[in-house]
């Protein structure tokens, strides 16, 4: 059984006051017992107030992105064992706003996914085709590229923590969503294109994750299909209330 797991993509939103508004809100509201694991991926300098503030529940909490090296001359940038300092779990990897904005590729999802699996950071790996590519009729080749890009030179035996969000561009802070049969369509064929490089085993049980415009009236229907195993969400995941209602509809 692979288990539900609900990220929330705080994206540049939330001081560390807020975020800690937020998550004081969020824990009371998150049904004891919930089987879901809930990630929250506040911006960098939030990240120690949300560490802090969620110590003592199950909610966790990861990076949106981070560099591959440990340490070294690039301005900006944040590091893995800087993101184990201060107590992240998760991180998130070639998110389409990183790659459209900060010129991430496959090639550096890959370097990154490497580096997090080795600091055993638990690696999101965003994947999803643009609106031109879907009407070419490319959806396939794109996802099979990022997907197999991503996993090159990835020993099966470390790539159990790896979770994948598929996340269609055109329906990224648009208010589209996939139907859920794209949804489903898409997912199969990531797991199928996870099989081809790291064994059927693994792709049964990797989660994958759907993203784009998620909300609490559509959660239910995209997230309890039977190859998506939980949602990564923007706009709607900046409100605790819509947030929890996002993993109460949708922990099938
Ligand atoms: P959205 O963002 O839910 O606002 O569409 C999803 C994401 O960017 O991960």
């Amino acid at each position: 059984m692979r288990q539900h797991l609900f990220a929330a993509n705080w994206k540049m939103y939330k001081t560390p006051e807020e975020s800690t508004s937020f998550i004081q809100t969020f824990k009371d509201l998150l049904p004891p017992a919930t089987k879901a694991e809930a990630v929250l991926f506040p911006s960098t300098t939030s990240l120690p107030a949300s560490v802090q503030a969620v110590s003592g529940t199950s909610i966790a909490i990861g990076a949106q992105t981070m560099h591959w090296l440990d340490a070294g001359a690039y301005t900006g940038e944040t590091s893995p064992t800087m993101l184990l300092a201060v107590g992240c779990t998760h991180v998130l990897i070639g998110h389409s706003e990183r790659r459209q904005y900060f010129n991430e590729t496959d090639t550096t999802v890959n370097l990154k996914l490497k580096s997090a699996l080795a600091h055993s950071l638990i690696p999101i790996v965003c994947v999803g085709e643009h609106l031109a590519e879907r009407e070419a009729g490319r959806t396939s080749n794109v996802l099979e590229l990022q997907v197999s890009i991503a996993l090159e030179g990835i020993d099966p035996s470390t790539a159990s923590p790896i979770v994948f969000a598929y996340e269609p561009v055109w329906a990224i802070g648009t208010g589209r969503t996939a139907t859920p049969e794209i949804a489903e369509d898409a997912h199969k064929l990531i797991r199928r294109f996870i099989a081809d490089t790291l064994g059927s085993d693994l792709a049964h049980t990797t989660r994958i994750l759907y993203g784009g415009s998620v909300k609490p009236d559509n959660a239910g229907s995209l997230c309890c299909l039977e190859d998506v195993d939980g949602a990564l969400v923007g706009g709607a995941s900046l409100d605790p209330n819509s947030f929890a209602d996002i993993v109460r509809n949708a922990t099938c």
